[in-house]
């Protein structure tokens, strides 16, 4: 049977090293299962150590997986977790980002805090993994970043979020530009709706969401492993020419 998400390519990612936030649930996990089951050794990172034990279990080869809980906000946690990582597998081949924290209010009940957490965790998490990672990916690697249809589409009582998944497409396309000549590729990729924990705790409360049934794929929601069969093309060599270019995986619902 065909996986949703599509066949695995078997070897692409035959001894290629992939740093990979955001493991333990969702999306992060799928892509993990995905690249581990194309030959990757993944270095799989987030904040939550029990959810990783559940992605490796459920990683089941023929490439492997190491663990490692890591606060993306934390700068010496970034750090250490990354140079870990590259001196274990001798370097790295991609790094993938996917660590990430929603938030849905209203503008008038904005928290600061909220405001500020989104930006730390989405934007300052990705842009430190980032900065970390650059010296050890090899040339021809590439850095994948999960930013949100929502970065660049309007959607009702998520400014904060957009806005700071607008800061990550930004950071992507200008970091795209200024890697080009080392031979490393940046792909933002954009999902819409994904059927994960993080939508899972989206409750409309006395909130019209009506909006949202009316943008709603035709296809409906994602799957995690749907999202994850763009981020494994866009960090493998059969997107070679790829850099600078989002890819959004919403099935279509702002066309
Ligand atoms: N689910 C969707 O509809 C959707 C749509 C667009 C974009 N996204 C983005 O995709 C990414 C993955 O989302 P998901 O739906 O799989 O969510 P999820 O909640 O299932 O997974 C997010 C993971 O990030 C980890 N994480 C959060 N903060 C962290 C931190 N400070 N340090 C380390 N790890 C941390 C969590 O522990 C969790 O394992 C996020 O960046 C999200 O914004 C999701």
């Amino acid at each position: 049977m065909i996986p949703v998400g599509g066949p695995r390519v078997a070897g692409r990612f035959d001894g290629r090293r992939v740093l990979l936030t955001g493991a333990a649930s969702g999306i992060g996990r799928a892509t993990a299962v995905r690249l581990v089951a194309e030959g990757a050794t993944v270095h799989a990172v987030d904040r939550d150590e029990l959810g990783l034990a559940v992605t490796a279990e459920q990683c089941t080869g023929p490439g492997r997986i190491t663990t490692a809980t890591c606060d993306v906000t934390s700068e010496p946690d970034v750090i250490a977790t990354v140079a870990g990582a590259a001196a274990r597998s001798g370097g790295l081949d991609a790094l993938v980002n996917v660590a990430g924290i929603h938030r849905t209010t209203p503008i008038e009940t904005l928290r600061v805090d909220d405001l500020h957490l989104l930006f730390e965790v989405n934007l300052v998490g990705t842009a430190l993994m980032c900065r970390e990672a650059v010296g050890h990916l090899a040339r021809g690697g590439a850095i994948v970043n999960v930013a949100s249809s929502a970065a660049a589409h309007g959607n009702p009582y998520m400014s904060a979020y957009s806005a700071s998944k607008g800061a990550v497409l930004a950071f992507s396309l200008s970091l795209a530009a200024e890697l080009v000549g080392r031979g490393i590729r940046v792909v933002p990729v954009s999902p819409g709706t994904v059927a994960t924990p993080l939508t899972a705790a989206v409750t409309p409360g006395d909130l019209d969401f009506g909006y949202f049934a009316r943008i709603r794929s035709l296809l409906g929601e994602a799957t995690p492993e749907q999202v994850a069969g763009v981020i494994a093309f866009a960090a493998s060599d059969d997107a070679s020419y790829l850099t600078g270019a989002e890819l959004r995986v919403d099935g279509g619902s702002h066309t």
